[in-house]
Formats: structure tokens, C-alpha cells, sequence
């Protein structure tokens, strides 16, 4: 039906009627004082987000825009990284690394397995002579929907004493506790299609003064991505190059949402809707691809044995009006993922599982007592 589709993918998620509203003006000048105001106020208000005092920077690109300013602008030719690779983006950031010539050490874990926090800490302790310059992980690995223990890698990364921590937490901030200054993390990129609720086209690099420090070293080319820049015309509420102003209308209307909501809300509404969506599957038999206990907050993979994942995702659409996230690379066709980050409620979540199952249902493939996913997920919505 026109006009009805829900966004039960891993972004772009849905938006907020009030920010798509807050963008359908006419942009203003952003050299103006009354662009200055919502630098200001949003500078303030992603500083509240990412629970530091430091800087955070929006750029015009993505998440990996964001991700790859976050690396070039601490590292330097010839420096040792050691990334971490459990799915699809930490694979792209040994990806990145590579291509401006770093040497890359990886800690690879299967996917569908959390990383080892102990193996970073064992590489890291055998690091005697400090060549490591930083450990570029992702929190929340979107294509698996594993949740990473960010927490205590950051923290052996804070015992080596020279090595940055550079975090991918595209699906993770706004989605689960990325308190950015207490956990120590150095770089922490995100975009604005995640948990913002916003539409793509805003990257955000958060930066320590350590990374600060790293910056003044750091010789890899850059000139659009270089953060000295961000940062210069960030302190006179500013931005270096022409931003998409429509989108900072919405930035700044998406985080006053948030800010009303509040953090410890945010986080409990993320991590109930995980609950849901991981009851409602197992009820049905649908087994979960992320290992147990390690389930993303932001999006639930699931792999259903002897079922095309592609069949079941492309009926859903059709029938329900409702997408939801294939598998990537080698797991097209073998996991769909829903995705409940952002913009997401208790209806939504509920009304995904409902469709599954009805889905399951007329396609002939409903194993179990129909009615049983959407009475689990109901009652872990219910708490
Ligand atoms: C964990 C993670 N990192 C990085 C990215 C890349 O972000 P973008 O597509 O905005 O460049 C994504 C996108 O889905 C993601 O989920």
C-alpha cells in the first residue's frame, strides 16, 4: 500500500514526523547567526549524547565517512593497528586501514561470535616495544547482530598506554550505553540514519584529547576529512565547508526527542525491544544467529533453518509492507534480520513479529502453535 512501509531494517530507520517536519523549511545560510544558534545548540546537545566533554564533529557523508576521518586523523604512515573482525564492518575497517598503507594486525572472531576481549589483551601486552597505535573494533556488528564487549577491550587498550581506541558505534550510540569519556574511548563514529532517527547524510567523529594529541602527529593525506578543520570552525559555531543544513534542522529537532526521552530510557526501550524480538523468534523455532547472550540491541539476525531467508523477507514486504534486513555476503539467504533501532516502539516490534508469523504461516512453514511468537514477544514487551 502507498505511503506504508515500516522500516524494520538497521538504517535507514524511520523518522519522526516532527524532524521530517523540522527539515521541510527552506535552508537558511550557514554563515548566519541563526545557523550558529543550532551549531551551538547541537554541538551541546551530541556532546549529551555521547556522554563526553570532548569535541563532536558532523561531517556531510555516512558512518563510514565518519569512521575513516576517525582514522586517518590519528594515525600515520606506516603505524600498526590491530582491528577487530567479527562481520561485514570490522572487515571494512581492516579494509580502510589497508588502503592507506597501515600495517594491520586482526583479531578475527566467527561471525556470529562476540570478540575476545582476552585476545586483545594478550596481543596488546605483547606489544612490548608500544607499536600498536590504535584498536579500531565495531560495537555493534550490524551484520550478525552481535554486540561487541566495547567496555572491557577499551579498557585493556587504556592499560597499554599508547593505543587509541577507535569505535565504531554506528548501531550502538542512541541504541545502548556508549558513555564515550568513562569507558575511555578515543574516536567514536556514528551516522544519522541509526539511532539518531534522522535521514542519511551526517557523520559524527567524537574525539578524546588523546586523539587530539594523535591528530598533531598524524601525516596520512586528508584535506575534506581533516578533523582540524571541523574542530576550528566547531568552536566558532561553525562548519569548514557548506553542511546540509536541512539535516541540522532535523539533528536538532531528533535530539531534542531524545534529550525528552532521556538515556536510561532510550537504552531500556532498545534493550526490551531485543528482548521481544528474540522471544518471538525462538518461540517459533526461528533460531538466533548472534550467539547467545551477545544479541545486539539495535537489530536481531535470525536464521531459519531449511527456509530461503530472501522468501520469507520478500512476502513480509509484499504482504505486510514491512522490510526488513537480508543477510549479507555469505549469509544472503540464510539470515534476515529485523532491525529495531531509532524510531522504533513496543507496536512496531510486535507487529514485525505478527507478520513473520502469519508469513510463516501461509507459506506453509509455521512449525510450532501458531500464535506462539507473537504471545512470547508479547510478553516480553509486557516486562
Ligand atoms: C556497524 C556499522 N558500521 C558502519 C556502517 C556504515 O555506515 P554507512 O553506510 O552510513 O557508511 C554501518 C551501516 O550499516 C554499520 O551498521
Amino acid at each position: 500500500m502507498q505511503d506504508k512501509l515500516s522500516l524494520m531494517i538497521p538504517g535507514p530507520t524511520p523518522v519522526p514526523e516532527s524532524v521530517l517536519l523540522a527539515m521541510g523549511r527552506h535552508p537558511i545560510g550557514h554563515r548566519s547567526a541563526d545557523f550558529q544558534k543550532i551549531v551551538r545548540r547541537t554541538t551541546e546537545q551530541l556532546r549529551w549524547l555521547h556522554q563526553t566533554s570532548g569535541d563532536v564533529l558532523a561531517l556531510a557523508g555516512s558512518g563510514t565517512a565518519a569512521m575513516e576521518a576517525g582514522i586517518i586523523n590519528v594515525l600515520s604512515k606506516g603505524d600498526t593497528v590491530l582491528c577487530g573482525d567479527n562481520g561485514k564492518f570490522g572487515e571494512r575497517w581492516v579494509k580502510v586501514a589497508k588502503a592507506y598503507g597501515l600495517t594491520v594486525q586482526v583479531i578475527q572472531a566467527e561471525w556470529g561470535q562476540p570478540l575476545e576481549p582476552e585476545a586483545f589483551r594478550a596481543a596488546l601486552d605483547a606489544d612490548a616495544g608500544k607499536q600498536i597505535r590504535a584498536v579500531i573494533l565495531t560495537h555493534s556488528e550490524t551484520s550478525t547482530g552481535v554486540i561487541n564487549d566495547l567496555e572491557a577491550i577499551a579498557g585493556h587498550v587504556r592499560a597499554h598506554g599508547t593505543a587509541l581506541t577507535i569505535a565504531d558505534c554506528v548501531t550502538s550510540l542512541g541504541a545502548c550505553d556508549v558513555p564515550m569519556d568513562r569507558w575511555g574511548l578515543d574516536v567514536v563514529g556514528s551516522g544519522s540514519q541509526k539511532g539518531y532517527m534522522m535521514p542519511p547524510g551526517l557523520g559524527f567523529v567524537a574525539m578524546s584529547d588523546r586523539a587530539w594529541s594523535a591528530y598533531e602527529r598524524s601525516d596520512l593525506p586528508k584535506f575534506y576529512l581533516d578533523l582540524g578543520r571541523y574542530r576550528k570552525s566547531a568552536h566558532a559555531d561553525s562548519n569548514p565547508f557548506t553542511p546540509p543544513v536541512n539535516l541540522y534542522f532535523a539533528l536538532e529537532a531528533a535530539l531534542g526527542m531524545m534529550q525528552e526521552e532521556g538515556l536510561e530510557a532510550i537504552f531500556a526501550r532498545h534493550a526490551r525491544h531485543r528482548a521481544a524480538a528474540q522471544a518471538g523468534m525462538t518461540a517459533m523455532g526461528l533460531p538466533l544467529y548472534a550467539a547467545a547472550g551477545h544479541g545486539s540491541p539495535a537489530i536481531t539476525a535470525v536464521a531459519p533453518e531449511g527456509i530461503d531467508a530472501e522468501v520469507l523477507r520478500k512476502k513480509v514486504k509484499d504482504r505486510f509492507d514491512i522490510l526488513l534486513a537480508g543477510g549479507q555476503d555469505h549469509l544472503k539467504g540464510k539470515v534476515f534480520r529485523i532491525g529495531h533501532l531509532g524510531f522504533v516502539c513496543d507496536r512496531d516490534v510486535l507487529t514485525a513479529v505478527a507478520a513473520i508469523e502469519a508469513t510463516l504461516q501461509e507459506l506453509g512453514l509455521h512449525t510450532g502453535s501458531v500464535g506462539a511468537g507473537v504471545a512470547a514477544c508479547a510478553a516480553a514487551l509486557a516486562g
